[in-house]
């Protein structure tokens, strides 16, 4: 096994665009034949990083002549994304998987493909064989770039394909089709993998190593972007701030932010996720500077008890990461902060958690993802005595939870009477304020008031608050 990350081809590339045109030929055929177009159903389970692998392999299917439906029933091809970062991702995949095989005994050729981080996982081939007939295709997240040819080869007669091998050092591909939604918001991937390997996380193991993407080669992106319409991009990336890191070019993550918010037009900049660990002054300074940037930072801490996170494996200290929040809110005080929290790992004790709990009281986050710890196999964390039983975890979650919302409700209604620049993005239920927005920070504002137009920038006034939602007029 390398070490190394490889480079996709551009001859590689073009042989998959052959695949693709092959299977554009069968398509247009039975297309002919049926009196419409062949259709394709995708559903994507996890994080962000998986809409947007979505998304690629979206582009490929439309490259090959398959128009999107909403419905598996209705579908060719069915592609489930699958996520492994908690158990609840992995049977909830397993169970749609299950729930298709009705579909596959009326209708045989419709091809059932199982991709991403679940299927990556050394025991879930094995699984699938067994126990899920009807699945034809399953490919991990290292084979994606592959998918025109696996698919061919599923279409023209192999049996059952299995392609969860590829390097662990990971592959970078440009060059293949993206189906966005065309809305407002996009996705860019800058880096690919994780290299962190915090112990109770299944990620590094399923998605490789870190690599980066050249930066003229986001650059491009970006600008083809705006061309789009879209205005409201997201970088992603497991760990931004390594960015860089395995190129040869002598670029980090804040040089990289600077370079895109160089390039013209009216948008917004975010980014996920950043690591502590690795988030530096020089990011918030530049963050602070660059215009395009919105002032929002999602920073995971995991727990606010030294003893945890050291036996996480995360390299920092509570103390340095009140540290870190200090210094970003000195450099950018209406800056809208949300993390990441792990309730009821291996051995956290009643201090342990409160010490959590107390953190997230002080802090006083905009927006804060819970979990409960879910054991994953083959990690460390997996190996660690856990005598917590699982009502008092469910406790401390919910008392977490609890503590969240008053400090959400606190920093909502701050936001009465104020003036806020946001995007329109689409409808919402309501008639009072019937069209929907994200502020800078990205807080959710239903608004209200003449020349609002979806997909611009307003200014509204927030005239009230609640727990979930602001509600703004346009000035
Ligand atoms: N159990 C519970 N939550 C987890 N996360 C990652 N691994 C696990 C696990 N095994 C959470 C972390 C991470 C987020 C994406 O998911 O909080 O930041
Ligand atoms: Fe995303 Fe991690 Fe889930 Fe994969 S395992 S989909 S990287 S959250």
């Amino acid at each position: 096994m390398s070490n190394k990350k490889t480079v996709v081809t551009q001859e590689q590339i073009a042989h998959q665009y052959e695949y693709m045109q092959f299977i554009a030929k069968m398509t247009g055929e039975k297309a002919q034949a049926y009196g419409h177009p062949l259709r394709a159903f995708t559903q994507t389970f996890g994080c962000q990083q998986n809409e947007a692998d979505t998304q690629q392999i979206a582009g490929m299917l439309e490259e090959m002549g398959y128009e999107p439906v909403d419905r598996a029933e209705d579908a060719d091809v069915i592609v489930i994304n699958t996520c492994a970062i908690r158990e609840h991702a992995e049977s909830r995949a397993l169970g749609n998987v299950g729930a298709l095989s009705h579909l596959k005994k009326a209708r045989p050729d419709v091809t059932i493909c199982l991709c991403g981080c679940m299927v990556q996982q050394e025991h879930i081939p094995e699984k699938i064989k067994k126990s899920y007939p009807q699945v034809d295709l399953v490919f991990g997240t290292h084979a994606l770039w592959r998918f025109p040819e696996l698919l061919y080869r599923s279409l023209t007669g192999d049996k059952r394909i299995f392609d969860t091998t590829g390097d662990a050092a990971g592959y970078i591909a440009e060059g293949l089709p993206v189906l966005r939604d065309g809305g407002t918001k996009a996705w860019l991937s800058i880096m690919y993998g994780c290299n962190n390997f915090c112990t109770y996380c299944i990620v590094p193991y399923v998605r490789g190593r870190e690599r980066s993407r050249a930066s003229a080669d986001i650059v491009k992106e970006l600008e083809a972007l705006i061309a789009d319409g879209y205005k409201d991009i997201t970088l992603l990336g497991q760990n931004v701030n390594s960015y860089g890191k395995d190129l040869d070019e002598q670029i980090d993550f804040s040089d990289l932010l600077e370079k895109l918010n160089a390039v013209p037009g009216t948008f917004l900049l975010r980014f996920m996720t950043s690591h502590p660990k690795d988030a530096s002054h020089k990011l918030f300074d530049t963050m602070a500077r660059c215009d395009k940037v919105a002032k929002q930072l999602h920073l995971p801490f995991q727990s606010g008890s030294d003893t945890i996170l050291r036996r996480m494996n995360r390299g920092y200290t509570a103390e340095h990461y009140r540290e870190l929040i200090t210094y970003a809110r000195s450099k950018m005080p209406d800056i809208t902060l949300s993390s990441d929290i792990i309730v009821g790992f291996p051995g956290e004790t009643e201090q342990d958690f409160e010490q959590t709990r107390q953190l997230v009281a002080e802090i006083g986050f905009d927006m804060l993802f819970t979990f409960l710890y879910s054991k994953r196999s083959g990690t460390p964390a997996a190996k660690m005595e856990d005598d917590t039983p699982h009502e008092v975890k469910q406790a401390r979650f919910e008392r977490l939870l609890k503590t969240q919302d008053e400090c959400v409700q606190v920093r909502q209604d701050a936001y009465a009477g104020k003036h806020v620049r946001v995007l329109v993005d689409g409808h919402s239920k309501g008639k009072e304020y019937p069209l929907t927005a994200r502020t800078e920070g990205g807080l959710l504002v239903c608004c209200a008031g003449n020349n609002l137009e979806i997909g611009n920038f307003a200014e509204v006034v927030i005239e009230k608050t609640s727990l979930r939602c602001l509600f703004g007029r346009s000035v």
